[in-house]
């Protein structure tokens, strides 16, 4: 199975993902997490996509486009993937229809995540993540269970991302409802887009999504 999960900076994405991976054994495909392991490294990419991230803005199409094309090629994504942060744009939308069909791939659901633009900034200033699994956490909505150790690793080491702060979210928000909302009527001609109520707390969100897969097995 190979679903997109589409929704605003904040939405869930990533936190709905990272548990799909355990119960579903797909792959999450997060191109944010992609460009933030390339900004680390400072590869060619990572030194083109920086600033972008840093100003909440969004990296160009071709180097996206380039990113999914090869990573979706790699052979543990056979199994189905999850795509977190991609497409973004019309044209990457295109692009990944381009992409699958080449390789006789199917798309069988895109998971449209709504939550009110109000709660999600609380959601991203909030957010932190283990520094050494990368497991994510919420200084309100998702406290490890034992103060500062990770429920996944046992790590007391931990991070924050560069572009969660209230400024920055601004942009993302804008390019949110500027370019990608866009590619929902996309979907929704296709007939495979599917709505959940991303405002529902995090077990109630993973329940629906779970009900919208048991309808595409
Ligand atoms: P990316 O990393 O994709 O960031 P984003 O889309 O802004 O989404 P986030 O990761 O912020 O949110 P999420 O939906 O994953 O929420 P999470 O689960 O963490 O992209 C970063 C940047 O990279 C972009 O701005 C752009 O510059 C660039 N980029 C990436 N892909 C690109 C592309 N395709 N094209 C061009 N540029 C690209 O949850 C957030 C917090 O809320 C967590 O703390 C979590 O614990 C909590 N939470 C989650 N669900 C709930 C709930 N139901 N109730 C309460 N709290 C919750
Ligand atoms: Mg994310
Ligand atoms: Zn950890």
């Amino acid at each position: 199975m190979n679903i997109i999960l589409l929704g605003p900076p904040g939405a869930g994405k990533g936190t709905q993902a990272e548990r799909l991976e355990k119960t579903h054994h797909m792959i999450q495909l997060s191109t944010g997490d992609m460009l933030r392991a390339a900004v680390a490294a400072g590869s060619e990419i990572g030194l083109k996509a920086k600033a972008v991230m840093e100003a909440g803005e969004l990296v160009s199409d071709d180097i996206m486009i380039g990113i999914i094309a090869d990573r979706i090629m790699q052979p543990d994504c056979a199994a189905g993937f999850i795509l977190d942060g991609f497409p973004r744009t019309t044209d990457q939308a295109a692009a990944l229809d381009d992409i699958m069909a080449d390789k006789q791939l199917k798309l069988d659901a895109v998971v449209e995540m709504t939550v009110d633009d109000e709660a999600l900034t609380e959601r991203i200033t909030g957010r932190f993540a283990c520094a050494k699994c990368g497991a994510g956490y919420h200084d309100r909505f998702k406290q490890p269970k034992t103060p500062d150790t990770c429920d996944a690793c046992g790590s007391s080491e931990f991070t924050r991302r560069d572009d969660d702060n209230a400024e920055t979210v601004k942009a993302r928000l804008a390019a949110y409802h500027g370019s990608t909302a866009q590619i929902i009527p996309y979907y929704r001609e296709k007939g495979i887009l599917r709505s959940v109520d991303g405002m529902a707390a995090i077990d109630d969100v993973t329940r629906e999504i779970e009900q919208v897969l048991e309808t595409l097995q």
